[in-house]
């Protein structure tokens, strides 16, 4: 259905050759700078989504609607953030769902936190554990700029004195020391879920394996997502020369109760 543009609107404006792109929160008399002129936001008012606007300078942008993952990669932060690459094998491995009770920490800029807000809907709920209230504010605004931030309830609390909810359908980790924080998470876990856990390094990998065996958790998975971009010059299909080459490691596991009768000592498998 065409939609027209109106004031307060969030829009996504992309430019040929090169994709120079901004997302712009329309209001009367703003002005967008770019490399390739100003946009005045009174120009969009109006247009159809998927038309064309004109720089000072006669360089065209296409007017399209904001995708969460744009939104997700440039938000403001102060923080590592996680990428949408991380962020969409997250959705899918933490069964993401509308309606969903997902619980969080640490809350950092905000990334995540949005794309689960948005994926979580209306009737779900984000609740985001923050030590720093100022990354929380911050979290808050980016959450505000997207219109989720009804569906987060973020909470200012250094993780060491536990989660508040309980019968949780996902939980995420995302703070350097995950390892010392599972009996919390599996404290707000519903059993038979999963938590999910990002780290940067090989090294905390290892310690949050040896954690989640000891904290009977099974099912566990250890990750890592490569994205590399393409160019599309139709004549010169080739990869971009620059990738993110690193973000960090992703690991699953879900909520057992006890350990098994006859236990198998995974952890010492030599393959
Ligand atoms: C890498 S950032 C999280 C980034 C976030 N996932 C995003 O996508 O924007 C890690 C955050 O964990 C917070 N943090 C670290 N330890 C914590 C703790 N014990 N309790 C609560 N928050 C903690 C830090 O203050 C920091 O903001």
């Amino acid at each position: 259905m065409e939609e027209f543009v109106k004031q307060s609107d969030l829009v996504f404006i992309w430019a040929p050759p090169k994709g120079d792109s901004f997302i712009i929160k329309v209001v009367p008399g703003g002005r967008q700078d770019t490399r390739l002129g100003q946009i005045l936001h009174d120009d969009l008012i109006g247009k159809p989504f998927g038309s064309w606007v004109y720089t000072n300078l006669g360089k065209p942008f296409c007017l399209l609607r904001p995708n969460i993952q744009e939104f997700s990669r440039r938000v403001r932060r102060q923080t590592q953030i996680l990428y949408p690459k991380d962020i969409g094998f997250i959705l899918v491995s933490l069964n993401i769902f509308p309606g969903a009770l997902v619980v969080e920490c640490g809350t950092g800029s905000g990334s995540l936190t949005s794309v689960l807000a948005h994926f979580v809907g209306d009737t779900g709920k984000v609740v985001s554990y923050e030590k720093r209230e100022e990354f929380s504010q911050l979290a808050r605004r980016n959450c505000e700029k997207w219109g989720v931030v009804h569906r987060v309830d973020f909470k200012i609390r250094d993780i060491a004195d536990g989660f508040d909810e309980r019968g949780a359908d996902a939980v995420f980790l995302d703070l350097p020391n995950p390892w010392d924080h599972l009996d919390r998470a599996k404290e707000a876990l519903a059993p038979g879920n999963r938590l999910g856990i990002l780290v940067p390094t090989v090294n905390q990998v290892e310690k949050v394996l040896d954690g989640l065996v000891e904290s009977c958790f099974s099912d566990i998975q250890v990750s890592e997502i490569l994205l590399r971009y393409y160019k599309t010059n139709s004549r010169r299909i080739r990869p971009e020369d620059t990738m993110i080459g690193h973000t960090g490691y992703l690991v699953f596991a879900s909520n057992v109760i006890g350990s098994p009768a006859s236990h198998d000592d995974g952890g010492n498998d030599l393959n």
